[in-house]
């Protein structure tokens, strides 16, 4: 398949690098053109992966002592301490100039309410802040130096589809603040409060989760159907166009470090070109299809059943 080559100097100055390439392609009639083949769980579980987790644990930690940890930041030029991580990619034309490793942190163009990612739960059609932005999610395209360090450097490398934004995250659960409720249902009208939100749709940004160190007091839920402790060590993606968030169920002097790894499914990387092109997959084979024939992580697919997740309906 031809594809043009979209060059990131080429993109409009009021569009991100998705959306430019949403606005000169057939992306839409892809999206519905490529349905799952799978019937997949709303809370995917990848399984055959053979890694060693204390290795990447261990480099997790020591690049935090490295590189540093930065709290989420917002317009009101604070940094949470509640929810910190670094960055495993950045942006070198990033128009705030942030430190590489703090750069998927939060934005000081951000406001309070949208908690960790572009779309708030309440707005899911917000306007994006254009190319160069926090939400040009495709500009993310470099590797930092923390991304590259000892066994979790080597175990990014095995993932075979362009790295964009993805961070380590880490939540404290001393100070979970809003997010420590405990009991609340998902009826709840507050649960806008407690940091539910969407991100970018899997054909944008398809997102692994890798729990590195976790206390089952930490919970993952998706709107109206999961509800689940993540294991550390196991690989995990859902919709993420879903409602969704992290919360911690009590006050516990317990952390959260998670690696959040977001892949490029349908566009190709060109370093040297500083561009991307459609790829064979483009509007044939959905995101899921592809993380369940290997296509993602080579050597995994998705795991049938999912003793995780908890149906709330
Ligand atoms: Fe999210």
């Amino acid at each position: 398949m031809n594809s043009p080559i979209f060059r990131l100097s080429d993109c409009p100055q009021h569009l991100t690098f998705i959306d430019w390439v949403k606005s000169e392609t057939d992306w839409h009639d892809a999206e519905s053109r490529a349905k799952p083949r799978g019937k997949y769980p709303t809370l995917i579980e990848l399984e055959g992966p053979d890694f060693d987790m204390s290795a990447i644990g261990g480099a997790v930690v020591e690049a935090m002592g490295l590189y540093g940890v930065y709290g989420w930041a917002t317009n009101d030029g604070a940094r949470s301490n509640g929810y910190v991580g670094f960055s495993l990619t950045y942006n070198p034309d990033h128009e705030e100039g942030i430190d590489v490793h703090a750069s998927l942190l939060g934005s000081g163009r951000l406001s309070k309410d949208e908690y960790f990612a572009r779309f708030t739960y309440q707005d899911a059609n917000a306007r994006t802040r254009g190319k160069n932005s926090y939400d040009d999610t495709y500009a993310f395209r470099k590797r930092t130096p923390a991304s590259r360090h000892k066994a979790l450097g080597a175990f990014i490398d095995r993932f075979s589809r362009p790295l964009l934004r993805s961070r380590v995250s880490a939540m404290r659960g001393s100070l979970g603040g809003q997010q420590a409720i405990v009991g609340v249902k998902h009826t709840d009208p507050k649960r806008c409060d407690a940091g539910w939100h969407r991100d970018e749709p899997v054909f944008l940004h398809l997102r692994v989760n890798l729990p590195v160190i976790t206390h089952p007091s930490f919970r993952t839920q998706i709107e109206d159907t999961v509800d689940a402790f993540l294991e550390p060590g196991r690989l995990y993606s859902w919709d993420t166009d879903l409602p969704h968030r992290p919360i911690a169920t009590e006050r516990i002097d317990k952390v959260r470090i998670h690696l959040v790894l977001g892949f490029s499914p349908w566009l190709d990387y060109l370093e040297e070109e500083q561009a991307y092109v459609l790829n064979e997959y483009y509007g044939r084979l959905h995101p899921f299809d592809m993380l369940n024939e290997g296509l993602i992580f080579p050597g995994t697919r998705i795991a049938t059943k999912n003793s995780m997740e908890v149906s709330l309906t």
